[in-house]
């Protein structure tokens, strides 16, 4: 076969290769996205050179094949995001969500806030959320001042308060794309200009992440179908992510969101996700067209 045919896949080794893309990262292609993985498959038979999808399926199963298997998952991860997506959503997280952590921790003594930002793609949503938590920490602090002055000139996420928002994803390339931070003009259609000239370096064409807001985002590879994920976070978002898994695997990562979470802590899933059905143990915030999800304690 020459490397411009395109070898046949048979059932068969389509279901090898769905159960192990499955088994690997969770994603799940039903009838609907079977054509995609399809295309996918061909293309990295070609890059590969290689002549059947049964001897693609051995390489991805061999020691040897640990890289090829991660640069399939990257093919098969759609990336889409933008900067503020979902506004409805991001008030509810600011107004309401946000300013009752705050007010609780304070309250306790305890200034530190942690956000995971789980499936971020190229950056924008975890870039997003310190935007909306370092303004709304500024606002915060003049309100109810903590006993603590900031130095001058007074750094985003004003003392005694400590701000953590981890940026994960499976897909290196994305992770290496968010950590550089640098968007362009179309990318940039939601963020006002308040927002781009507090948070961003025009450099030639391209607005680049400042320094400092970059600070905050800590980006990292974690898979969500593993058993080891960051723990102790006050709110997870994981938004557009859980509708690429059947629904076996979606009830095992909340089951795991809760665990990652502090008591009280909330999940903010996408406009097209829902935990309803898949759990007991989060109860629903909605409003204004908002939805979030907080975690249920157990009453003693
Ligand atoms: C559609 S994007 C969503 C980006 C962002 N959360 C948003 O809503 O704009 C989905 C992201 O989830 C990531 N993803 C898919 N499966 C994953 C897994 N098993 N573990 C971690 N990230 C995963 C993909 O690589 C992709 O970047």
């Amino acid at each position: 076969m020459s490397i411009s045919e395109t070898a046949a896949l048979t059932e068969a080794e389509l279901k090898l290769l769905q159960t192990l893309v499955y088994q690997e990262c969770g994603m799940y292609f039903d009838g609907r996205r079977t054509p995609f993985l399809e295309d996918r498959l061909q293309r990295r038979l070609k890059e590969c050179r290689l002549e059947s999808f049964y001897s693609y399926y051995r390489l991805l199963t061999s020691r040897e094949g640990k890289k090829e298997l991660s640069l399939l998952v990257e093919n098969l991860t759609v990336n889409e995001t933008s900067f503020f997506r979902n506004k409805a959503q991001l008030d509810l997280f600011q107004r309401d969500v946000l300013d009752e952590l705050l007010r609780r921790k304070q309250d306790r003594h305890n200034y530190s806030l942690r956000i995971w930002s789980a499936g971020c793609s190229t950056g924008q949503e975890p870039y997003t959320i310190a935007m909306q938590v370092a303004d709304t920490l500024t606002y915060h602090n003049l309100r109810r001042p903590a006993p603590c002055e900031s130095p001058i000139p007074k750094p985003l996420v004003p003392a005694p308060w400590r701000l953590e928002i981890l940026a994960s994803d499976i897909n290196y390339s994305v992770l290496r794309a968010a950590q550089e931070g640098s968007y362009g003009e179309r990318q940039m259609a939601a963020v006002d200009y308040g927002c781009r000239l507090r948070y961003f370096d025009k450099v030639g064409e391209r607005y680049v992440v400042k320094k400092n807001l970059k600070e905050l985002v800590h980006f990292d590879f974690h898979n969500l179908k593993t058993e080891y994920l960051p723990r102790h976070n006050d709110v997870i978002f994981c938004r557009n992510v859980m509708m690429y898994f059947d629904q076996a695997e979606q009830k095992r990562l909340v089951e795991k969101f809760y665990r990652c979470l502090n008591p009280h802590g909330y999940v903010f899933v996408g406009h097209a996700e829902s935990l309803l059905g898949l759990t007991e143990k989060f109860h629903m915030v909605h409003r204004n067209s908002g939805t979030a999800y907080q975690r249920v304690e157990e009453s003693r």
